[in-house]
């Protein structure tokens, strides 16, 4: 059977499809293959057990064999969402059906695979809505979902982070209101470009989630700040810092990803920055996870103005979207988000 993939139309059935490549993908990875690709690891969907998902996600080839670039991708999505497992199999327990929103979803690569986790490991309901600004990708998302089978729970919609409607937005995927407060149980963000990284972040807080994951991309925000101070001849003992391009892309983007932390806990959650994969997968790969307490923290705030202050005084931009008083000083509290 010639594999045309995710495009597939006519009497060949979603069914045969996903059988024949199914059958390809065992004969293709050979132990040896398998332990080429993963070592002693073990992930939540290897290429042996989900290949239709992952052809639909053109991870893999017609021949079931992965290319680098894919390696790299699979390896992304499935180390974010494995270091997720245990909080999300927690909620999944908790909420049903869990409301995943997965921001800037791109290719659907990890709305997908969650939405494959669901069904095939935590047999849980859920629903999960892939938002992307790009029509042409959330075109390409639809029809991904169709393919490996998963259009029932992962539903995608066009909109902008920073002007999405969640309940309408819901509404539309999956036909239906949500009934009530909290409509997003998790939220997840893989390299959201920029402040979209923030946006994702002050939906996660303003609709209570209970879980937040982000893993940033390129921030050029601080960076573009400290190089107007620069161009200022403002002093001071971060000025070498402000002066060089690369150390300010660099530097900023550490620096960005701490104030956020800051900025979570001062909402009440519990957050943990760490490596979720690699560096040669990705060299974007700092994960901030934050997992709700419920109880604001108002020294995390002083000491975000303390951070932000010795940096130069630039506010990011999750400061002003989460509406309490970031760029004061002199706050002595937290105002959640509605
Ligand atoms: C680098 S891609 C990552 C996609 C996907 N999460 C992944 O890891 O493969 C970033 C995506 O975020 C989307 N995006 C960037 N800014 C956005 C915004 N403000 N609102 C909605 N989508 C946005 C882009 O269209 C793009 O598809």
């Amino acid at each position: 059977m010639v594999d045309r993939g995710p495009k597939m139309r006519g009497a060949e059935t979603r069914e045969r499809w996903a059988e024949s490549i199914t059958a390809r993908a065992r004969a293709y990875w050979t132990p040896q293959r398998r332990k080429g690709l993963l070592g002693g690891m073990r992930l939540l969907c290897p290429p042996w057990e989900a290949a239709p998902l992952l052809r639909a996600l053109r991870l893999l080839r017609g021949d079931a064999s992965m290319a680098p670039d894919a390696v790299r991708k699979y390896m992304q999505v499935s180390h974010m969402a494995g270091l997720l497992e245990p909080a999300l199999r927690g909620l999944a327990g908790r909420f049903s059906p869990l409301r995943v929103l997965d921001a800037g979803c791109g290719s659907s690569y990890l709305s997908l695979l969650l939405g494959w986790c669901a069904r095939n490991r935590w047999e849980r309901p859920v629903e999960i809505l892939g938002v992307d600004r790009d029509p042409v990708v959330i075109r390409r998302c639809r029809r991904s979902a169709s393919a490996a089978g998963l259009e029932d729970l992962v539903r995608f919609d066009v909109a902008e982070l920073g002007s999405l409607d969640v309940p309408e937005a819901w509404a539309r995927a999956f036909g239906r209101a949500s009934g009530g407060r909290p409509l997003v149980h998790v939220l997840v963000a893989l390299h959201a470009c920029d402040t979209a990284s923030d946006d994702a972040l002050a939906l996660g807080v303003s609709w209570g989630a209970e879980l937040i994951a982000a893993a940033p991309c390129c921030q050029a925000e601080l960076a573009r700040e400290w190089g107007a101070l620069s161009d200022a001849g403002a002093r001071g003992p971060f000025a070498p810092v402000w002066r060089s391009g690369h150390l300010r892309r660099e530097a900023g983007a550490t620096m960005t990803d701490a104030l956020r932390t800051l900025l979570l806990r001062g909402c009440g959650y519990d957050v943990t920055a760490m490596e979720f994969v690699a560096s040669g997968h990705t060299p974007k790969n700092t994960l901030l996870r934050a997992i709700r307490v419920g109880v604001p923290d108002p020294e995390a705030f002083g000491e975000y103005v303390a951070l932000r202050d010795a940096l130069g005084g630039a506010d990011i931009r999750l400061a002003g979207l989460l509406a309490g008083p970031a760029s004061e000083s002199t706050s002595d509290g937290w105002t959640k988000p509605r």
